[in-house]
C-alpha cells in the first residue's frame, strides 16, 4: 500500500476544511506549540514506515501515556487489577468528578484521568523507583533509549492542577488511593509530560498491533490475552466521551491526549500516530479525528 502518496492526498482534502477546534490552554505550557502542526507517521508490524508533515517533531502525549502505564501495571497486577478500576466507557469528560462518588472511588475505566490516578498510585506501590523505571520500561518497549519527561509541562500542570488534585482527593477518602498524594500526582504529572514524536508514538504502540510482542527487542511485553483487553479499553474508553464517534468514523482501537495526538491500532497489520495540536469540544485533537476517519476508509483498515 503507498501510504505516503495517500497522507498528501488526504491532506490536501483537509486543507479545505476549516479547523474549528482549540489547542489546550488549561496546562499554560500547552499553549505555546505552533497550533498549525500537523504530522503522521505509520509503522507496520513487519516494519515498514510511512510518514507525513511534522512527524520527526515532539509534542506532548498526555493521555495517551495512560495505555503505557496501564500496560505496566496490568503485567505486574495480573486481573486484582480490576477490582480497583473498571473497564466501562464512562460517556464523561476526561476530568469528570461526578461519578466518582456514586461509584464509591471506582473509576469507570483507566483512561478517564481518574482512573490513570489509581494506575498510578498501583506502579508506585509496585516500583521502587517508579519514575526512573516507567521510563525504562517505555523505552524498552519502542527500543528509543531518548524518550523522556518534560519538566516544564510537569511544573505547568502542577500549578493547575485543581481537578486532578479533587479526584485523587476523593478517591483517598474511599480508600482507592494507598500512598501519598503528592507522590501520586507528581508520578501521574510526569506520566502525561512525556513527549514523542509522531515516528516514535507509533512505534511505541507497536507492540498493541503484533499481540503484546514488541516488534524492536521481540519481548513479550504483554500476553496475547492482555494485549486484545487493552485494545478493547481503548476502543470503549480512548476518547471519554466521544469513543462512539470515534468507533462510529475511525473504527480502529486508539487513545487521545490534549497535546494533539492520536494512536490507534490495527491488530496484525498496523500502528499509525497522528499530531494536530486543535482540539474539539471533547478535547481530542479535531483535525486528527478527521484524517483518521479519511484515512481508514480511503485504506479500509477499519476493525469491523
Ligand atoms: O490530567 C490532565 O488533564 C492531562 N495531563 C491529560 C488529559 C488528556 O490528555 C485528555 N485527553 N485528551
Amino acid at each position: 500500500m503507498d501510504y505516503n502518496n495517500i497522507f498528501s492526498k488526504l491532506y490536501r482534502e483537509l486543507e479545505s476544511i476549516a479547523d474549528s477546534g482549540k489547542v489546550a490552554n488549561y496546562i499554560p505550557e500547552l499553549s505555546k506549540v505552533d497550533s498549525n502542526k500537523f504530522g503522521v507517521h505509520l509503522t507496520t508490524v513487519d516494519n515498514q514506515n510511512f510518514s507525513f508533515g511534522d512527524a520527526s517533531e515532539k509534542f506532548s502525549i498526555q493521555s495517551i501515556a495512560k495505555v503505557l502505564a496501564l500496560t505496566l501495571a496490568y503485567k505486574l497486577e495480573d486481573e486484582k487489577l480490576w477490582k480497583r478500576v473498571g473497564v466501562e466507557p464512562s460517556g464523561t469528560a476526561f476530568n469528570s468528578l461526578f461519578q466518582l462518588e456514586t461509584d464509591l472511588g471506582i473509576p469507570r475505566n483507566p483512561l478517564i484521568n481518574a482512573g490513570a490516578l489509581v494506575v498510578s498510585d498501583i506502579l508506585i506501590s509496585h516500583l521502587k523507583n517508579p519514575k526512573v523505571e516507567f521510563l525504562e520500561f517505555v523505552r524498552n518497549i519502542s527500543g528509543i533509549s531518548t524518550i523522556n519527561y518534560c519538566p516544564r509541562i510537569v511544573a505547568s500542570e502542577k500549578a493547575t492542577g485543581y481537578r486532578n488534585t479533587a479526584l485523587v482527593n476523593l478517591m483517598k477518602s474511599y480508600g482507592n488511593i494507598k500512598n501519598d498524594i503528592e507522590e501520586v500526582m507528581d508520578f501521574y504529572f510526569n506520566l502525561c509530560s512525556i513527549e514523542m514524536t509522531c515516528q516514535e508514538l507509533s512505534k511505541t504502540f507497536l507492540f498493541l498491533a503484533d499481540y503484546g510482542i514488541s516488534p524492536f527487542s521481540k519481548e513479550k511485553i504483554l500476553s496475547k490475552s492482555k494485549s486484545k483487553r487493552i485494545n478493547a479499553i481503548m476502543q470503549l474508553c480512548g476518547f471519554y466521551d466521544e469513543a462512539g464517534e470515534f468507533s462510529f468514523k475511525v473504527g480502529l482501537p486508539g487513545k487521545s491526549g490534549v497535546g494533539g495526538g492520536i494512536v490507534a491500532i490495527y491488530p496484525n497489520k498496523y500502528s499509525i500516530a497522528v499530531w494536530s495540536p486543535k482540539l474539539n469540544e471533547r478535547g481530542n485533537s479535531n483535525m486528527g479525528i478527521k484524517f483518521l476517519e479519511l484515512f481508514t476508509t480511503e485504506t479500509q483498515t477499519s476493525i469491523f
